[in-house]
């Protein structure tokens, strides 16, 4: 079986780092994972006045997430928090009130920084909101990565092979993850 993925990243730069990472991650991905990015640059600001009729990037965007069978995030850090222009994709997504698309989705959270830090209190952030959105996440292992641009090529593929087998192993466990959430989400189960 093959399962869907939609991938946000949560920056707008054209040459951001964070898209070099979800390039790799697709790169070293297990074959069952199917890619497919959920954009968010034309989303106008979130504002209740819209729930009445979504706008189509509004309406494209709810229907990619519910087209997708999990759902990650490859995110930088801003001011020690989400990047505003993922936080208004997330509510997007979370709205109109009673048809949150991202209610059961399993979701994957990952992100880098050139700092230390490693995007890892925007993931603390992160975790709060999709809780409160009642997303199952990915809770092991953590991914905390300081960007070393060596570790990368252009077109995705990693040249460093502790990289590459840091970042295998968070796609494989992420995709067990995604596969048991879906068997529980299943009918017949409680
Ligand atoms: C940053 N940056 C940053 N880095 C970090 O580790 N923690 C932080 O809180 C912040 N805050 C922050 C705020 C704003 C407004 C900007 C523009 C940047 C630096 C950030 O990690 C760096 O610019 C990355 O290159 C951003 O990722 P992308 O856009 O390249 O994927």
């Amino acid at each position: 079986a093959t399962y869907k993925i939609g991938y946000f990243v949560g920056s707008l730069s054209s040459h951001s780092i964070n898209r070099v990472l979800a390039k790799a991650l697709i790169s070293v991905a297990p074959e069952e994972l199917e890619f497919t990015e959920i954009p968010i640059k034309d989303l106008p600001l979130y504002s209740p006045e819209y729930d009445a009729e979504y706008p189509p990037a509004g309406r494209a965007l709810k229907d990619a997430i519910a087209a997708s069978d999990g759902i990650l995030f490859v995110s930088p850090e801003y001011n020690r928090s989400i990047p505003g222009a993922l936080k208004n994709a997330i509510d997007w997504g979370s709205r109109p009130w009673g048809t949150n698309s991202f209610a059961r989705k399993p979701t994957g959270l990952i992100g880098t920084s050139p700092g230390s830090i490693g995007t890892a209190v925007m993931q603390s952030n992160m975790r709060s909101v999709l809780s409160f959105l009642d997303a199952p996440q990915l809770n092991a292992p953590e991914a905390y990565i300081k960007y070393d641009a060596a570790a990368y090529a252009e077109d995705g593929s990693v040249l460093n092979e502790g990289t590459a087998a840091m970042l295998r192993h968070f796609m494989e466990e992420y995709s067990a993850f995604v596969q048991r959430v879906l068997a529980a989400n299943a009918p017949g189960h409680i």
